[in-house]
C-alpha cells in the first residue's frame, strides 16, 4: 500500500565507521575461557571490533556521520539537528553529539545524545523524524555509536565475548513525499531494569561500572517483544509483513534473529544479518546493519524497510521506512 503524500523524514544517505582492530573469537580465547564453536553456537558471533586507545565513541560517531553525508551528497553546513543515541559517551557530559559537531565543523546547530542503549538508534530516529515533521528541523545526522568494550568486564565470559565496538549513520532529511519513516513505535518497562545494566554511575558510585546481563532472561524477552512491536509499527504504517522487503534487526544474537523470523513467518533471507561480523555493537548495531546492506546493493531505493531493536531498560521499539 502506498503512504499519503505529508511532510517525511527521507533518510538520503548512510555511513558506518569500525575501530582498526578485529578480534576473532579464536583470539578472545586466547584470555577468556570460551572457544569459537560456543560463541559460534550460542550466538552466531565470528568477530568483533575493538576500539584502540585513540578510537572513541565521538571519533567513531564522526567517521560514520562523514560518510553518510558524502552519501547523500551533503556537507556539515547543510545539517541543523545532530541526534547521538549512545550508552557509553566519551565522558559524562557533555553529550557526545556536541563533541561530533565541533569535529564536522556545523557549530550551532541543534545537538544532543538519546540514552535507551541497544533501542537507542530507534529513539534517536524518532526523535530526529519527529523534529523534521514537526518543521523544526530540515536535516539531521542521526548516529548510533558505542565503544561497549570500554565497559565490559573482561572476567565474565557470559557477557564479554557478546559485544563490540562501531558507529553508523544516517542523513534524515525533510520532504514532501510518500517515502521515508511511514511509522515508529517505541516502548520502555523499567520493572526489568535488573535483567540488563551497568553496576556504576555518575549520580550512584561516581565511577563508570560494567554491563551485567542475565543474558537467558532478555533472550526470551526480546523475541516477544520484537514480535510484537514489528506488528504494531506494521500496523500503523497500514503494511504487513508481506510487503516487507528488508527487516534490519539490531544485532544482538543470530538465535534472536531467526526465532523472531519463525515467530512473524518471514523468510530469514530477508533479515540483514551482521552479527557475525560486528557481533552487538548496541546503539550502533541498527545503522552498522543498514549501512551494510546499502552498500552491497541488497537495500535498493523504494524497498520497505522494518527497522528494530531491543536492549538495557528495557526498550524497544520499530520503524517502518519506504527507503
Ligand atoms: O543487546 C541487548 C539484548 N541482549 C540480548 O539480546 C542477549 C540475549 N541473550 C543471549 O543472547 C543468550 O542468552 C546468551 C548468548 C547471552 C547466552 O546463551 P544461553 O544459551 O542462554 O547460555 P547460558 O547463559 O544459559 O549459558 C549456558 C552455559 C553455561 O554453562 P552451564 O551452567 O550450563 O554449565 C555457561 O557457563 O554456557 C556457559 N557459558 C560459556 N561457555 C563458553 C557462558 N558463556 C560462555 C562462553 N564460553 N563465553
Amino acid at each position: 500500500m502506498s503512504a499519503t503524500t505529508a511532510r517525511r523524514a527521507v533518510i538520503k544517505g548512510t555511513g558506518s565507521a569500525l575501530p582498526r582492530t578485529r578480534v576473532s573469537n579464536e583470539q578472545l580465547s586466547e584470555r577468556v575461557d570460551t572457544t569459537d564453536e560456543w560463541i559460534v553456537e550460542r550466538t552466531g558471533i565470528r568477530f568483533r571490533h575493538i576500539a584502540e586507545d585513540d578510537e572513541t565513541t565521538s571519533s567513531l560517531a564522526t567517521l560514520s556521520a562523514k560518510e553518510a553525508l558524502a552519501a547523500a551528497e551533503m556537507t556539515p553546513a547543510d545539517i541543523d539537528l545532530i541526534v547521538v543515541a549512545t550508552a557509553t559517551p566519551d565522558q559524562t557530559f557533555p553529550a557526545t553529539a556536541t563533541i561530533v559537531q565541533n569535529d564536522l565543523g556545523c557549530n550551532g546547530c541543534v545537538a544532543f545524545d538519546v540514552a535507551a542503549v541497544c533501542s537507542g538508534f530507534l529513539y534517536a530516529l524518532s526523535v530526529a523524524e519527529s523534529m523534521i515533521r514537526a518543521g523544526s528541523a530540515q536535516n539531521a545526522i542521526v548516529i548510533g555509536a558505542e565503544t561497549f568494550s570500554r565497559i565490559l568486564d573482561w572476567e565474565d565470559r557470559a557477557t564479554c565475548v557478546l559485544f563490540g565496538d562501531g558507529a553508523g549513520a544516517v542523513i534524515l532529511s525533510g520532504e514532501e513525499t510518500d517515502k521515508g519513516v511511514l511509522a515508529t513505535r517505541l516502548h520502555a518497562d523499567g520493572a526489568h531494569n535488573q535483567l540488563l545494566y551497568v553496576d556504576g554511575g555518575a549520580g550512584t558510585t561516581g565511577t563508570v561500572g560494567k554491563l551485567r546481563m542475565k543474558g537467558r532472561e532478555v533472550f526470551r524477552h526480546a523475541v516477544v517483544n520484537l514480535s510484537s512491536v514489528l506488528i504494531e509499527a506494521l500496523e500503523a504504517a497500514g503494511e504487513t509483513s508481506d510487503n516487507i522487503d528488508w527487516v534490519v534487526p539490531h544485532q544482538a544474537n543470530a538465535r534472536i534473529l531467526d526465532a523472531t523470523a519463525k515467530k512473524l513467518g518471514l523468510d530469514p533471507a530477508k533479515v540483514i544479518k551482521t552479527v557475525d561480523q560486528h557481533a552487538n555493537t548496541s546503539a550502533a548495531s541498527v545503522p552498522l546493519a543498514l549501512d551494510a546492506a546499502v552498500r552491497d546493493g541488497r537495500i535498493k531505493r523504494d524497498d520497505l524497510l522494518v527497522l528494530e531493536a531491543m536492549g538495557g531498560g528495557f526498550t524497544w521499539g520499530a520503524s517502518v521506512i519506504r527507503y
